[in-house]
């Protein structure tokens, strides 16, 4: 359940098969985790962030480590971006988390985005056999996505996220004033994820977003500690109730297959908050042409949408997108489970043939170009 913490935020809790965890949302929850760590129960924790968010944001979580009484061994810093989730990277975490000798009874602290939380948590992952995690994510992204739920990996030459594992954290420190240091267009892109939770599961969220776009309110502390708290509940109901995805963790996945496409089509120059929201009103456009959903709950997430900037469509080819569609990691053969809205606040798992699915994309993306 989540409550309020005082007046500087709240407390969601998480409880997976796997393990329980709290992720605490706030402005200057930064300076907390030092005793979030106590709790947990630790000698000793190694930062590891990357160049960017490093300068910025590793000293305060040392600081807060120290003044609690943890040792803090040497931090790791990796170059920020995406093409350092790969498996050299990886191998020289391991490497360095070996060299400064953590044991099982300490802590890795990953500080950073969506980059950074996969790669050192699939480092915790695997240095020996596992140790535990605690995700301080500084974007918009790892703080109502990725820090939440578990999932880890490293990018191969093949594609995205196509090695890691499932390693819960073992707490979440997410401090809204980080926000403040994100570029504004980065932010703006986020606001795609938090549009497909909106869609998933909170039809009021949705409206408010479309009157109050988050991206004009990107400095509005309360506001993006409520959103951002509002988001980790709907993304901790659907890892609580299936850690593994083998059934409605897949709804995490509206629009990403049609976003994955598009995203790896564009060679990756349009940002993965902005190819789900256009993957996300792509499939809206064609479940409401199938009748799937009624075309008010199409008008309604393409409404939002196009209130953030974020695009309500792409002018790529549909046989092109269907090439990366047809190569994504979540194919069964020769079928693939997509994601539909079936109205705001419920989303339905559809198992469609390669055909079906290139009808639908044609659907969806011609309905915006009439
Ligand atoms: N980002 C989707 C998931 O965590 O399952």
């Amino acid at each position: 359940m989540s409550k309020q913490n005082g007046s500087t935020g709240s407390v969601v809790h998480v409880g997976t098969a796997s393990r329980s965890y709290d992720v605490r949302i706030g402005a200057g929850t930064l300076s907390e985790l030092g005793s979030v760590a106590r709790k947990i129960g630790c000698e000793r924790a190694c930062v590891i962030t990357e160049t960017n968010v490093g300068p910025l944001y590793a000293t305060a979580a040392e600081d807060s480590l120290c003044e609690a009484g943890i040792e803090v061994a040497d931090r790791l810093t990796f170059i920020a971006g995406e093409p350092s989730k790969d498996l050299a990277t990886l191998g020289t975490l391991l490497e360095g988390l070996a060299e400064r000798e953590l044991t099982r009874d300490d802590l890795v602290i990953a500080v950073g985005g969506g980059v950074t939380g996969d790669i050192a948590g699939l480092a915790a992952a695997l240095y020996l056999r596992g140790i535990r995690v605690i995700q301080v994510p500084t974007s918009l992204l790892a703080m109502v996505d990725s820090s939440v739920g578990g999932k880890t990996a490293i990018d191969l030459s093949a594609g995205k996220n196509l090695a890691g594992a499932f390693w819960q954290p073992s707490a979440v420190v997410a401090d809204v004033r980080c926000l403040a240091s994100v570029p504004h267009a980065l932010f703006v892109d986020s606001c795609g994820e938090v549009i497909k939770h909106a869609v998933l599961a909170d039809a009021t969220l949705l409206d408010e977003l479309t009157l109050t776009p988050l991206s004009d309110a990107a400095l509005d502390e309360q506001l993006l500690t409520r959103v951002v708290t509002r988001n980790i509940v709907i993304k901790r109901d659907v890892v609580a109730a299936d850690e593994r995805e083998h059934g409605l963790r897949q709804t995490l996945n509206l629009g990403h297959t049609i976003g994955h496409a598009i995203e790896a089509a564009s060679d990756f120059a349009l940002g993965h908050g902005s190819c789900v929201a256009a993957g996300l009103c792509i499939m809206a456009r064609a479940a409401a042409c199938k009748g799937w959903c009624a075309r008010e709950t199409c008008e309604r997430i393409v409404r939002c949408v196009a209130a953030h900037g974020l695009p309500t469509g792409s002018d790529l080819e549909s046989d092109l997108l269907l090439h990366y569609m047809a190569h994504d990691k979540k194919r069964h053969g020769d079928s693939v489970n997509i994601v539909v809205p079936a109205e705001i606040g419920r989303a339905e798992v559809r198992r469609v043939s390669l055909g079906e699915l290139r009808e639908l994309v044609a659907l969806g993306c011609e309905g915006e170009k009439r």
